[in-house]
Parts: structure tokens; C-alpha cells; sequence
């Protein structure tokens, strides 16, 4: 069962957003946040850092394991995840370092790196919440559309329409990687509570295959359905398509 927050716009999707990853916090200082990158996410990271810049959100004690990295991506590279998560989250706030977690793309033995990671996630404890976004696609992480859904963390081709809705990140499209590291749906699903954010006209078609639609892995999203524990957070425009 999916649970449905409708939100005005954006910024009240952020607002509602953060104050749930505020709350497992408060509530287990010592959780594992899994945590999510592209554009839906940097309002609540936003959000995030103003409770905590207020003195009401204590990081020391939180670890984190973020869902995906592109491959061959130097850390320092302003568009590797591990440079976004730092320049959006971490680097504003009292979390530990050495307690951040985030598949390492410059590593070329693919096998070696993702199955590190997923035995990394298993020593953390499994994830607390799972924060995710929503490509066009229905990916989840980096999880394209496929003919199964993929169980623990791999290595991934990225799909064209992927390459072209990011290359607007990048120099040139040449510049776009090809390939990612990312938790599988397996990896996913495992997580005890996931925070599902949605924004914007443009993905109402996807939101109303992913959420209302058959479970298929051909819109892994939509493998959310069977989850005990899920919360979809989406502005109006989002919900545009559904009767909700
Ligand atoms: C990216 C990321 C996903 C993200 C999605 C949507 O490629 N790998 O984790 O959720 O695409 O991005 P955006 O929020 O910018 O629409």
C-alpha cells in the first residue's frame, strides 16, 4: 500500500519531505538514511540543513548509503553523486564522514565494487529509509527498464532517454557517462521505510504508470506496490493524471 502526501508545488513536497527524514532521525539517531541525487531531492537536502543550521537536527550519530554513482566519474567531478551529495548535504551538516556511503565509480572491477557494496549496506544494518526520485523512464536509482528487476547492487547501460535527460549537467552529451554503479530493486525493497518524491508535469504520465498501473519491471517504480512501507510525496502537477 502506497501512501499518498499531495502537495501545492515543490516546495511543500520538500517541507513534507524533510520533516519525515527529520523525524526517523529524531527518532533513531543512529539510522541509515539511504539517500537519493538528481534534481527532486536538493529542496528537501535544502530543508534538511536549515533544521539543522537551527539546532534541530543532530547528523553525528546518522550513516548514509546513497543509491547509485556513474562510472568512471572522478570523485572531484561536479557531476559524480559523490561531489552532489556533499555540495547539497553533507558538507553542510554535522554527519560523520566516515559514516557516508556511496558506490565508488572510479573503481573499473564492476563486480568486485558492487558486490562490496551490497555486503556494506548488510553491515550497516540494512537502510532505515529509503529516500528515492522518479526518472521518466520509471527507473528508481539507476534501474532502467528491463525484462526482470534486478536484485542486488550491478553495473547498468544507461538508456539513451537517460543519457539525454542528464546530459543537461553536462559539457556535451559525449560527456554523459554510459555506465552506472546502482542498488538493485532487491536492494531497494529491502529497506524498512521508503520516501518516494515527485515533481512536475512531466512525470504525471510516469506517476500514473508507476503508481496506479500493473507492477512490471519494464517501470521498475512500480515494483513499489508491493512494498509494506511507502511514502509518495507529489505536487499536484505530479498527480495531474490520477484521481487523487
Ligand atoms: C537520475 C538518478 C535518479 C533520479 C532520477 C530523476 O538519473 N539516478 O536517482 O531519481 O534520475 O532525476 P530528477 O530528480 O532530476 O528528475
Amino acid at each position: 500500500m502506497i501512501r499518498i502526501i499531495k502537495t501545492e508545488d515543490y516546495n511543500e513536497m520538500s517541507r513534507k519531505a524533510a520533516n519525515i527524514i527529520a523525524a526517523q532521525v529524531i527518532s533513531k539517531p543512529n539510522c541509515v538514511l539511504g539517500l537519493a541525487t538528481g534534481s527532486t531531492p536538493i529542496g528537501t537536502y535544502k530543508r534538511l540543513v536549515e533544521m539543522y543550521e537551527a539546532g534541530d537536527l543532530d547528523f553525528s550519530g546518522v550513516k548514509t548509503a546513497n543509491l547509485d554513482e556513474y562510472k568512471g566519474l572522478t570523485r572531484d567531478n561536479d557531476q559524480s553523486y559523490y561531489f552532489f551529495m556533499h555540495d547539497n548535504l553533507f558538507n553542510h551538516v554535522n554527519i560523520d564522514p566516515e559514516n557516508t556511503n556511496i558506490p565508488d565509480g572510479t573503481k573499473e572491477d564492476a563486480e568486485k565494487e558492487c558486490a562490496a557494496y551490497e555486503e556494506l549496506i548488510k553491515e550497516l544494518g540494512g537502510v532505515d529509509l529509503q529516500l528515492l526520485g522518479l526518472g521518466h523512464n520509471g527507473h528508481i536509482g539507476f534501474n532502467e527498464p528491463a525484462d526482470d528487476f534486478p536484485v542486488a547492487t550491478h553495473c547498468v547501460d544507461l538508456q539513451e532517454s537517460t543519457i539525454e535527460a542528464n546530459k543537461r549537467f553536462f559539457a556535451s552529451i559525449d560527456d554523459v557517462p554510459r555506465k552506472a554503479y546502482t542498488m538493485g530493486i532487491g536492494t531497494i525493497m529491502n529497506a524498512d521505510k521508503i520516501l518516494i518524491l515527485v515533481s512536475g508535469e512531466d512525470k504525471a504520465d510516469i506517476v500514473a504508470k508507476a503508481f496506479f498501473g500493473p507492477v512490471t519491471p519494464q517501470v521498475p517504480a512500480s515494483v513499489l506496490q508491493l512494498h509494506k512501507n511507502v511514502t509518495l510525496i507529489a505536487d499536484a502537477a505530479a498527480l495531474s493524471k490520477v484521481n487523487k
